[in-house]
């Protein structure tokens, strides 16, 4: 995965992991999701539970397209453990699953149907329910089977991939809209983007409540967004996920950073 940028010039350094281009932004963040995925494997084999499932939350939109199909291409295909990884989505687009901008699509076309994952491992928002609040209620639903009666009262994903949009969302949590605030809920519908959509969304406490949460942020549109994150606007709903007992990273191509790094020095390998 990529250096951190240590030389003075990025002062997120340790948070902030820069690569030059697109496609190396997605090999370092297929490689940071199989890291993740590994160590896990590793932590619970040696607490003597190795067969325990691994919990992903993986984003759609455009950003991570490339990485999901480097991570279901060797050499991650052939070590990385299917078996056990289950597959979860941070959110949808109230869409049928043809749709082209629906995210399950997304997932199925690069990863799900490229590498050998049991169709029990995926946990996905089920658009043909009559409506987002239904989808929402019953995506709660198969999580609370999932995670039951998790300590803090949220689920802890031991991985969540986000994206950061240009007006600083994420997952499908807008600026300004009520969702953002929900209380105890762990799905929500809602609605948004450009053109807009009825969603279903993982909440912040969901997102907060994650062991590891891996933001992925590509292209010179994104470098507004990128820099209001990073330094906490509150206004910004990426800004407000901030596990208290969990990591979060932000890889990022050398246009999304260009407002908070020196340009030319970025995190080189
Ligand atoms: C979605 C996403 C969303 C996404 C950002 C960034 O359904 O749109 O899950 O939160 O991560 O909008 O999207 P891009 O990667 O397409 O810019």
């Amino acid at each position: 995965m990529a250096e951190p940028v240590t030389d003075g010039e990025n002062p997120f350094a340790g948070r902030l992991f820069v690569v030059p281009s697109a496609e190396e932004l997605a090999r370092a963040a297929a490689g940071r999701i199989w890291g993740i995925v590994r160590e896990r494997a590793a932590l619970l084999a040696r607490g003597g539970k190795p067969a325990l499932g691994i919990h992903v939350a993986l984003s759609g939109g455009e950003t991570p397209r490339r990485t999901y199909e480097v991570l279901s291409a060797e050499p991650y295909r052939a070590r990385f453990p299917w078996e056990r990884v289950h597959f979860h989505q941070v959110d949808e687009r109230w869409l049928p699953p043809e749709d082209p901008l629906s995210n399950l699509r997304l997932l199925r076309e690069t990863l799900l149907s490229r590498a050998p994952v049991p169709e029990a491992n995926v946990h996905f928002v089920d658009t043909g329910l009559p409506d987002p609040e239904e989808g929402a209620r019953r995506y709660e639903e198969s999580l609370r089977a999932v995670f039951p009666d998790p300590p803090g009262g949220f689920p802890r994903f031991d991985a969540v991939v986000l994206g950061i949009g240009k007006d600083g969302h994420t997952a499908s949590l807008f600026p300004g809209r009520p969702e953002t605030a929900a209380g105890g809920a762990w799905a929500v519908a809602t609605a948004g983007g450009k053109p807009p959509v009825p969603r279903v969304t993982l909440t912040l406490p969901v997102l907060s409540a994650a062991a590891q949460v891996v933001f992925l942020v590509s292209g010179g549109e994104k470098a507004r967004a990128l820099r209001g994150v990073l330094s906490g606007d509150p206004a910004l709903p990426a800004s407000r996920v901030t596990p208290a007992r969990g990591k979060v990273t932000f890889l990022a191509d050398e246009p999304a950073a260009s407002l908070v790094i020196r340009k030319g020095r970025a995190g080189r390998r």
